[in-house]
């Protein structure tokens, strides 16, 4: 998406050629217009596929999922809670995911009255890097006897193991901007792909 790799080329800040800082624009100021867009793109690409529900994991899935759910003709979003009072954790379906970036594991939750069987799922994500937080989407949606319809990423580090992961796994992987390494600080996208 030409759109999203300019603005990554612009105000994208890479640190230490390993992480991708976006937070002028998705991970906590974010711009309409583009995240508008870049929810377009998502119903543009999965067009071909039925879609019921969009499932994404806080915080910054939420406004990707959102604008995509939208530009489906409003169909429902839901996300996953990485902190639920223990007293509602016996109606969720929740597994733990492992961040390698952070180096913590924390637990995510979706309750399950949001997750009715049957369901044609899209999981949407703002990156993906080791896959673990898609996997675990998946996981919860296989438990709710979903089926996963693909799944959307905004930023994907393809250096990184996330996509063959979830493609082994026989997921179908969408990501509007690939970065194919950061070299010097700054992103070189795998022009072939996104
Ligand atoms: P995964 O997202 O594929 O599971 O990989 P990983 O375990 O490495 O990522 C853990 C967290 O770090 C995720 O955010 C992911 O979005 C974020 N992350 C990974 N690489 C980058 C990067 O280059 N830049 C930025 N900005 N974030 C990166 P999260 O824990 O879900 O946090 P949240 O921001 O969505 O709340």
């Amino acid at each position: 998406m030409k759109e999203l790799k300019e603005r990554i080329i612009h105000d994208g800040i890479v640190i230490d050629n390993r992480i991708l800082k976006v937070d002028s624009f998705l991970n906590q100021q974010l711009d309409p217009a583009l995240i508008c867009h870049i929810g377009t793109e998502f119903a543009r690409r999965f067009s071909d596929t039925p879609i019921d529900r969009i499932v994404t994991i806080e915080s910054s899935g939420i406004a990707v999922a959102y604008a995509a759910a939208l530009a489906m003709k409003n169909i429902p979003v839901v996300f996953a809670r990485k902190k639920m009072p223990s007293h509602a954790m016996e109606n969720t379906y929740h597994t733990s995911v492992y961040s390698y970036t952070k180096e913590e594991t924390y637990e995510v939750a979706i309750s399950k009255q949001f997750l009715p069987a049957g369901e044609s799922v899209l999981i949407i994500d703002d990156f993906l890097a080791s896959g673990e937080a898609a996997l675990g989407l998946a996981s919860l949606l296989q438990e709710a006897q979903c089926n996963v319809a693909g799944i959307g990423i905004v930023i994907e580090k393809s250096f990184q193991p996330g996509c063959q992961r979830l493609q082994e796994a026989g997921y179908r992987v969408e990501a509007l901007a690939q970065i194919e390494k950061f070299e010097n600080d700054r992103p070189v996208f795998n022009q072939a792909k996104s």
